[in-house]
């Protein structure tokens, strides 16, 4: 059967290009013993893909060799199963290749709980919905604190930003367009936002947390990170989530060295890095209080949808260059007309 998956073509050399990735066609095996085929439905767009990209050893995952199959993160619908815990027409969800179709043993996918809308997987829950959760959960935010989202646009730090809202925080986004800080706080309601890229965020800072700041979320790194430490109060907390300033460049890399780290000596500033899988037997717990804040109009999902799989390195090269609102996620099939996980 042919499969067309993404493989790495080239190192990419400083920012995403799309000749840096190409679509192939792979003949896949018949099912084996113990294995599940897998046809993708959506996949998700993260930055993760460009650090994935890089030689370096991410640690949770091995170094990828040029004419591999790039990783994404799919929903997607088994077409034929040959694992007792899997059945035709389950809905799963996991780390595979991004592909139309995987093989699976088992071991990296999961059934979707029942009821979740599929199209917004990504956008509340999958991993998204989980790293803004426990994230928020690691800085014990109270009501009245101030809260410093930054990609406070983005899939991740939209969610986080509405937790810290619904736990009674002040909460201030850093995004990267006048139209995604509008949409923080007109849509999302938060109480300022600011724009990186056109404002001194230092001083925006200052301005918009009168009180200093008491969490802070951090999807950049680098600058942003440095300005937090100087401003934060005494025993603030930091969730260490992701640091995508310095995905790109070895010069952003370099440039990203945190150069007041004291501050949290000084201050006693607790700083929480964390990959989201740490937490992955309190998914369900995630899901479900995600699913209530969202039944209840709590919290909402920004949620850019592409069509075709051929539009991968569109869709990840956009969403590096903050052109889209919220999760980005590539259509590769249509969904069943039915869907069975109980
Ligand atoms: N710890 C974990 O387990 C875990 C799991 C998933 C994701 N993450 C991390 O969480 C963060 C957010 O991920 P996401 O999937 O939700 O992506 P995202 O925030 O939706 O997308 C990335 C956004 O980063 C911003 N950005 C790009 N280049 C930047 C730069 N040089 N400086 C500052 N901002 C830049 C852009 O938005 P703006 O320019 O508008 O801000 C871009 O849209 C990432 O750092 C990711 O690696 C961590």
């Amino acid at each position: 059967m042919d499969n067309r998956s993404w493989v790495i073509a080239k190192r990419p050399q400083g920012i995403f290009q799309r000749d840096d990735i190409a679509l192939e066609k792979f003949e896949l095996p018949a099912t084996g013993d113990g294995q599940v085929l897998v046809r993708t439905i959506y996949l998700s767009i993260d930055p993760a893909y460009r650090v994935w990209m890089n030689e370096a050893d991410v640690a949770y995952l091995p170094p990828r060799p040029i004419g591999d199959q790039m990783w994404g993160s799919i929903v997607g619908v088994v077409e034929e199963s040959r694992n007792p815990s899997f059945a035709k027409g389950d809905i799963v969800a996991g780390i595979s290749r991004q592909a139309e179709y995987n093989l699976s043993d088992g071991n990296d996918i999961m059934k979707v709980p029942a009821g979740l809308p599929l199209e917004m997987y990504y956008v509340l829950y999958g991993h998204v919905g989980t790293t803004a959760y426990f994230g928020v959960e690691l800085m014990n935010p109270q009501a009245g604190e101030t809260l410093v989202v930054s990609s406070a646009a983005g899939g991740v730090g939209s969610i986080a930003a509405q937790i810290g809202s619904i736990q009674g925080c002040r909460v201030v986004g850093i995004a990267g367009s006048d139209d995604r800080c509008r949409w923080l706080t007109e849509e999302l309601g938060l109480a300022a936002a600011i724009n990186y890229r056109t404002q001194d965020v230092a001083e925006q800072l200052r301005h918009t947390c009168p009180d200093g700041i008491d969490t802070y979320f951090d999807n950049v790194g680098g600058a942003t990170l440095d300005t937090i430490l100087l401003q934060a109060n005494r025993n603030a907390r930091i969730a260490l989530c992701g640091m995508v300033s310095t995905y790109n460049t070895k010069q952003e890399y370099e440039a990203s060295a945190v150069h007041h780290l004291m501050q949290a000596v000084l201050k006693s500033i607790k700083l929480y890095g964390y990959i989201v899988t740490d937490f992955l037997d309190r998914y369900p717990e995630a899901f479900e209080q995600i699913r209530q804040w969202a039944d209840a109009g709590k919290i909402k999902g920004g949620l850019t949808m592409v069509d075709g799989i051929e539009q991968v390195p569109e869709a990840i090269d956009n969403l590096l260059n903050s052109k889209y609102f919220g999760r980005v996620v590539v259509r590769v099939s249509e969904e069943p007309a039915k869907i069975v996980n109980k």
